[in-house]
């Protein structure tokens, strides 16, 4: 062959190579509303920003007569490119060549990105599409994902790791998306599940659908396990590259800063009076975190799962930042297990990632009962409480109203390391709301008053008399528990002032292999 020649069946070699399994395949999977691997990825990245790597790379079973049924690239395209200028490396699993089901060399394929990722210290975005193990391979394939596995784990606090899935996702495989930092599902074309709605049926006796079982929509609200639920691939692209932008290349980086026009001492008038005058009464928290962000733009995870917490990422003055705050507006911003857990997560992932975290509080403590103490809310809060106390990162909190009991302790105070906690003016913090208290402590004297009216008339006595006593933000402020009673229109301000007083903030953690944190 001349070297003209050569070159010609480079180009050829590389356009059979596109087709991965072929066109009927690509055509199969436009008509389920999916795209392919290489338009998946040419969506993520900026534009012609995308180096693949492996394209000649083949399958080595001859198993099962699939010998001759050779696909260059195998199920997954792979490489790195760019997202608004920083590098990432990606894998997008490829259903039109045997289902994306993961062979051996799929495996290599994606661990060698992986352990690029971690030499460069880059993100690492994987996309999945797949039947799972190849089942020709067998153990091999079982092998592979074991590897791709312990490659999440050591990533994990490392380089940020993003899963996307965008139609199956079974079995074992489910695990490597579960040990990254993020998952996002679209509507309708994906799944998650251990064992199919077919096993299940067979051993529990359930008849239940895929999406029951394990559609975006159940992960997202039900089980928590997906952070996102996207309508389609098209959404799910930005998002991740939305999510990226908030975030550092490597836990040894800062994150990116961004250019900021939203005036830093913006004064909010609204935020005055946002608090109603009854305590029982809810408001939206989300209209205190868009009002004081830059550009009132905020990123939400977890948006419909645990919705008595709300986390995400937002920034002040250019700099990303993580929120945690109690949502008044669902079950009165109680914690309960899966609030717990989620703003846990999210607390160890800003704290792996250096990205300061402002607590807003509104909590009126944990919520009581039997279903919550056998689901273990002691072990649940407990997480949470460890994941701030651990934390190292800024933590700015302010507290907007209720801040009751150990649910107190646990968001951010000052006794967790909080580095500046505020209050509002109407903020209560106590051991316990009023009229609970006045029940346990005057419960003996009460019982003694027989007439209905003196009753009531005693109790809204003491009751008022703790409240003020104790529901307001000046006792705790007496003790330096509260740094300072700020203006509820000025907190833009003076988070702001707060988080960059901080920025030069080091403290380290005593050594140890690693903590032991309440799972
Ligand atoms: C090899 C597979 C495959 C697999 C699909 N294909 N899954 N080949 N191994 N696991 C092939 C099909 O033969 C078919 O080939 C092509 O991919 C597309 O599959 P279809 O069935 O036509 O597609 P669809 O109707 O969309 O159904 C998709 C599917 C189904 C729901 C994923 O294919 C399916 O149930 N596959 C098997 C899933 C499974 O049991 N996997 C093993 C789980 S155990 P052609 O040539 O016709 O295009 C596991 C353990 C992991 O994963 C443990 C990790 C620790």
């Amino acid at each position: 062959m001349k070297n003209q020649q050569k070159v010609e069946d480079l180009i050829d070699r590389r356009i059979q190579a596109k087709l991965g399994g072929g066109e009927k395949r690509i055509e199969s999977q436009h008509k389920k509303g999916k795209l392919t691997a290489r338009e998946r990825i040419d969506l993520l990245l900026d534009e012609g920003s995308f180096e693949e790597l492996d394209m000649f790379v083949t399958h080595r079973c001859n198993d099962f007569g699939i010998g001759d049924e050779k696909y260059m690239g195998d199920g997954v395209v792979t490489g790195h490119g760019t997202i608004d200028g920083r590098i990432v490396f990606v894998y997008a699993q490829d259903f039109t060549v045997f289902g994306g089901s993961l062979s051996e060399t799929m495996a290599l394929k994606i661990c060698k990105v992986m352990d690029m990722a971690m030499k460069m210290g880059a993100p690492i975005i994987g996309i999945n599409d797949s039947g799972g193990a190849r089942i020709q391979e067998g153990v091999t394939s079982l092998a592979g994902y074991a590897e791709i596995f312990q490659r999440n784990i050591m990533a994990s606090g490392v380089v940020p790791q993003i899963s996307a899935i965008y139609g199956p996702c079974a079995g074992g495989a489910v695990y490597s998306p579960a040990l990254t930092d993020f998952i996002l599902m679209t509507e309708d074309n994906s799944y998650m599940f251990v064992t199919g709605p077919k096993v299940v049926k067979s051993v529990t006796g359930e008849d239940i659908t895929t999406q029951d079982l394990g559609g975006a929509d159940v992960h997202a609200r039900k089980s928590g396990v997906s952070h996102f639920k996207v309508e389609n691939e098209k959404e799910g692209t930005m998002l991740i590259r939305k999510l990226i932008s908030y975030m550092p290349q490597n836990n040894l980086e800062e994150p990116p800063l961004t250019a900021n026009d939203d005036p830093i001492d913006r004064l909010e008038d609204s935020l005055n009076s946002i608090i109603p005058d009854n305590p029982n009464m809810p408001y939206d928290m989300k209209d205190i975190i868009h009002s004081i962000v830059d550009n009132n733009e905020f990123l939400e995870v977890h948006r419909h799962y645990a919705r008595n917490i709300i986390v995400g990422f937002a920034r002040f003055n250019g700099a990303p930042t993580g929120i945690v705050a109690n949502q008044p507006n669902f079950l009165a911003g109680v914690l309960d297990c899966d609030a717990s857990r989620k703003a846990a997560r999210f607390v160890r992932f800003c704290d792996a990632f250096n990205i300061p975290i402002l607590t807003l509080v509104d909590v009126p403590g944990f919520l009581p009962g039997s279903g919550q103490e056998y689901a273990g809310i002691i072990i649940h809060g407990a997480k949470l409480m460890f994941a701030y106390g651990e934390a190292t990162v800024p933590k700015v909190t302010v507290t907007i109203r209720k801040s009751y009991g150990g649910a107190h302790d646990v968001m951010s105070s000052k006794q967790l390391r909080g580095d500046f906690n505020y209050a509002w003016p109407t903020a209560e913090i106590a051991v316990m709301g009023a009229a609970g208290a006045i029940e346990v402590l005057e419960g003996k004297n009460i019982s003694k008053i027989n007439d209905e009216n003196e009753k009531k008339e005693y109790i809204d006595k003491k009751v008022t008399e703790y409240k003020r006593k104790f529901a307001n933000p000046y006792q705790a402020a007496s003790y330096g528990y509260i740094d300072d009673v700020i203006e509820p229109r000025n907190t833009r301000f003076r988070v702001i002032r707060a988080f960059e007083a901080l920025q030069t903030k080091k403290v380290v953690n005593p050594p140890r292999k690693h903590a032991n944190i309440p799972l």
